[in-house]
């Protein structure tokens, strides 16, 4: 199985992806946290795209292609993989769709006035990669791994409202093109986790 998840900044696609991976032993792939494992372990790569990741702007579309084509390659991913935060821009999926077939996209919609507070709440685990917010997890180390928790440094109210600016005019056309190929699942982001997830589940076995 072939997956894409779609979805605005803190509409939930780590959180879900996380779990859908899981459930059909797929890759759970996130441009994001390969990004940000570049960054810390100081590569080229990560110095060149932390700049643009602290401005809340997408990374060169070049840099991630290449990026992504080698990991779909991997020997994890001979079950299919889970694309989180990939495709983001027009040029990104017309790339995909020359190296592989997608069997669906899942586009989680959630309302723009709620990600603000999902995003600027989120603290994540710098070891393992869980992601909590501090409306329902008051500690600040992981309960998988007990890792201090931080905040992201693009999760800062400033750079996330750029984050939506460019989710809005590059990444958000990806729906029509998507719909154009009927391999778009719009499923209600806007519930409880299990919620979200109990749906996606629903819309993929259709
Ligand atoms: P990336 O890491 O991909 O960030 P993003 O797409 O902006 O998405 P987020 O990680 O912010 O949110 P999410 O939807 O995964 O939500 P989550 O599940 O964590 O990318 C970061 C940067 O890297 C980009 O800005 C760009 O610079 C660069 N980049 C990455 N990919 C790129 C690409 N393809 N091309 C170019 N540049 C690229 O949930 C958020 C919070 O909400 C959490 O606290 C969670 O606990 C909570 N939550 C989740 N679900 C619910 C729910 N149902 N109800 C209540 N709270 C919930």
């Amino acid at each position: 199985m072939k997956l894409i998840f779609l979805g605005p900044p803190g509409a939930g696609k780590g959180t879900q992806a996380e779990r859908i991976a899981e459930r059909y032993e797929i890759a759970h792939i996130s441009t994001g946290d390969m990004l940000r494992s570049e960054i810390r372990n100081a590569t080229p790569l990560g110095a060149a795209a932390k700049a643009y990741i602290d401005r809340g702007e997408l990374v060169p579309d070049d840099v991630i292609i290449g990026m992504v084509e080698k990991r779909i390659q991997a020997a994890d991913c001979k079950n299919g993989f889970l694309l989180d935060g990939f495709p983001r821009t027009t040029a990104q999926a017309d790339s995909l769709g020359k190296l592989t077939d997608i069997d669906a996209v899942v586009d989680i919609e959630v309302p723009f006035e709620r990600l603000v507070a999902r995003i600027c709440g989120r603290r994540m685990c710098p070891d393992c990669g869980a992601a909590y917010h501090v409306s329902y997890h008051t500690a600040d180390t992981c309960d998988r791994c007990g890792a201090k928790l931080y905040q992201r440094d693009d999760d800062r109210e400033e750079t996330v409202q750029n984050r939506l600016v460019v989710y809005e005019a590059k990444t958000a056309p990806l729906i029509a093109y998507y719909e154009e190929r009927d391999t778009l699942i719009k499923i209600d982001g806007d519930q409880a986790i299990d919620s979200v997830t109990d749906s996606i589940v629903k819309g993929l076995s259709k």
